[in-house]
């Protein structure tokens, strides 16, 4: 593919949003920091919130972060490249605006043949969070990043659909322990298996939470979502209010059920995973009262949607 015109505006200090395989990214060159703001202002996100820089291999986590343990690694001769970002110190040379207040920084290597091109012929990493209004869904294709900012227009580049669909596994080492500060495409029994050492789980919200994914409101559709284990019953005493329902394996029927996606037939996580964003898009623009969304076996990937889904809700309901 031909970058050339987006290279560009890269290099002039512009916005653009990119394809990865998790969800799109709101990019900008790590060598402007007047792109580096206007991230943080097209996404109306607090200068507090740190951002991934995206490199184009492992190789390049030696030159961002001045430690970097033998564990990130093994892990990224696994993972890499792939949806696991790695929280490590962060070198001088970095623009503070990337760190969010904190002395580490957040590398990862995507997964996409568009974002590893437009890094190496950039010459410089690519910072980006998703690309989506502050606290909103993620976007998982080029459409739903112009539906959500239109003022990207021609600064999107259609990657097609990021293949996995749920953002990125964060992990950083505290001690010499690995701690997940966001659940996302790799799991911790995954992350287990290679390191031969239990992972620490630090997700939930604090006062200055390590990283935004944190915070318990994110990820949320426009509509009110409600989150349970027992669909028929929720859409029951919701009704006659007009719902939309997402469920995991099969639909349900129901008069007030106005609209109605199913994540996977077949039970998938990582079908789910590659569907949850899209089919959220779909439902909240068929405008009902509420989102009823079911709650997935806590199994692989299941864990994380249901991490999204807990946080993008209302309630819970179990
Ligand atoms: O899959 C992904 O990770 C996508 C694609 C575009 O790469 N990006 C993404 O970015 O989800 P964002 O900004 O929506 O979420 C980035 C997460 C945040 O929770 C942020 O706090 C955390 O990474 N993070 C970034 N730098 C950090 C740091 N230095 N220490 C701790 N957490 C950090
Ligand atoms: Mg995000």
């Amino acid at each position: 593919m031909d970058l050339s015109a987006y290279i560009q505006w890269l290099r002039s200090g512009e916005v653009v949003a990119i394809p990865t395989e998790t969800v799109y990214g709101l990019g900008a060159s790590i060598a402007s920091e007047a792109a580096i703001l206007k991230i943080f202002e097209t996404k109306q996100r607090p200068l507090s919130n740190p951002l991934i820089v995206h490199v184009d291999s492992p190789d390049a986590f030696s030159k961002y972060a001045t430690a970097v343990p033998e564990a990130v690694y093994q892990l990224a001769a696994k993972f890499c490249p792939g949806p696991i970002s790695f929280v490590l110190p962060a070198a001088p040379s970095l623009s503070p605006l990337l760190l969010g207040g904190q002395t580490t920084v957040a590398l990862r290597v995507p997964n996409h043949p568009i974002a590893l091109q437009l890094i190496r012929e950039l010459g410089t990493p690519i910072a980006a969070p998703s690309a989506n209004r502050y606290k909103g869904l993620s976007a998982t294709t080029a459409h739903a990043v112009a539906l959500a900012m239109p003022e990207l227009k021609d600064r999107i580049i259609d990657g097609g659909r990021c293949s996995a669909g749920v953002e990125s596994t964060i992990i950083g080492f505290e001690q010499n322990t690995p701690v997940i500060y966001r659940m996302g495409g790799i799991t911790n029994v995954q992350i287990e298996e290679v390191l031969n050492q239990p992972v620490v789980y630090k997700g939930h919200a604090t006062g200055n939470p390590k990283a935004p994914g944190m915070q318990l409101r994110h990820y949320a559709p426009e509509t009110p979502m409600v989150v349970a284990n027992q669909l028929a019953q929720v859409v029951n005493q919701l009704a006659p209010a007009k719902l939309a329902v997402l469920s995991f394996r099969q639909t349900i029927s129901h008069p007030s059920i106005i609209a109605q996606e199913i994540l996977s037939p077949s039970g998938s996580d990582q079908e789910a995973a590659f569907q949850l964003y899209h089919l959220l898009g779909k439902l909240d623009a068929a405008q009902p009262d509420f989102i009823v969304a079911e709650w997935l076996p806590e199994q692989g990937l299941g864990a994380a949607i249901n991490d999204k889904l807990r946080r993008g809700a209302e309630r819970v309901i179990f």
